[in-house]
């Protein structure tokens, strides 16, 4: 099921967004898409960072079609500051990329108290996804993708403990996040077929890359990580395929799930990912969605 990268088409005049654009899986995702010829505002938190990230994909690639722009997914309000800049701004979105993530071990929550790892890897996300909703035409290339990770398969949705602080599992809250990712795919999924669109929402997992990701794993962890990774891992650019397959195979369903199918799911080519049972829990699914409603303050496909 891999695809060629060589075989798709110039995208000259279609736009994408991608969060996180400025290291790891979301830098390259960035790259190739801008090689395709589309627009991509890369969307980053630090400015500074995405500057550099700019030019060092200029460095390759010196027609690339790129914009920056300053977002906070742990902050609702940036995330809403962001919505309105892009629609002061452009007038449709083809692709959307929800790559941007985090991984932490300290319990930190955001302004309003929310453990960090939800707040920024699902809940910004959400909100990003429904404010721009309106601009992404109603066709079947028009993509929405979300980045969900192998850790969602031993994680629930802890509805009366959202910071995990009763679980004793350290990646509770990580696996939690990553969970609400996939789910949100397929509530999307579903809720876009109900009105009749024919936008494609769907999920993706990287396998896992030697990213910036893991920079808060216990000292032991990060160098056992750091040893092995060569050796059992994808590159940062094989990780992000199933990213672009997702955004640009003609071959893809809403609501379908793909990532690498090599030893472990950990890198290999891009093929349907294997997923737990409780991620395939509609119940679950809708739950997350109106208390993501809630949380967010914003009514969202209803
Ligand atoms: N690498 C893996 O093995 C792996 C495995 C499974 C899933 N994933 C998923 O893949 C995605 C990309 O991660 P990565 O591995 O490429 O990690 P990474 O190198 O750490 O990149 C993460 C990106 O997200 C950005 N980000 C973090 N917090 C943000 C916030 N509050 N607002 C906006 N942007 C924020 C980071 O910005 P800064 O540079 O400013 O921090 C960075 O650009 C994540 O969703 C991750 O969960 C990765």
């Amino acid at each position: 099921m891999d695809f060629e990268l060589k075989n798709i088409p110039s995208q000259k005049g279609r736009v994408a967004i991608v969060t996180g654009a400025n290291n790891g899986i979301g830098f390259e995702t960035t790259l190739a898409l801008a090689n395709y010829g589309f627009k991509v505002i890369m969307a980053c938190r630090s400015l500074e960072k995405a500057e550099k990230a700019k030019s060092a994909i200029l460095e390759k690639l010196p027609n690339a079609d790129l914009d920056i722009l300053q977002l906070d997914l742990s902050d609702l309000n940036s995330v809403k500051t962001f919505a309105q800049q892009f629609k002061d701004n452009y007038s449709k979105l083809d692709v959307l990329i929800n790559n941007a993530g985090v991984l932490i071990y300290s319990g930190k929550k955001n302004k309003e108290g929310i453990e960090l790892q939800f707040a920024t890897n699902h809940l910004g996300p959400f909100l990003l996804t429904n404010l721009l909703f309106e601009l992404i035409p109603d066709d079947s290339n028009s993509r929405i993708v979300a980045l969900s990770s192998l850790a969602h398969k031993g994680a629930k949705i802890h509805f009366d403990d959202l910071s995990c602080e009763k679980s004793d599992d350290p990646d509770a809250a990580y696996g939690q996040s990553k969970l609400a990712n996939l789910m949100f795919a397929d509530e999307l999924n579903r809720r876009l077929k109900k009105s009749g669109k024919e936008i494609v929402a769907l999920a993706v997992h990287p396998g896992g890359s030697d990213s910036g990701l893991f920079d808060e794993m216990s000292k032991l962890k990060y160098y056992t990580f750091k040893i092995l990774s060569p050796l059992i891992l994808n590159s940062n650019a094989a990780a992000a395929k199933p990213s672009l397959f997702a955004a640009l195979s003609p071959n893809v369903k809403g609501g379908e799930y793909f990532g690498p199918q090599g030893f472990q799911e950990f890198k290999g080519k891009v093929g349907v990912a294997k997923r737990s049972e409780y991620s395939k829990r509609e119940d679950v699914a809708v739950d997350l969605w109106k208390l993501s409603e809630e949380m967010t303050g914003q009514p969202f496909l209803r």
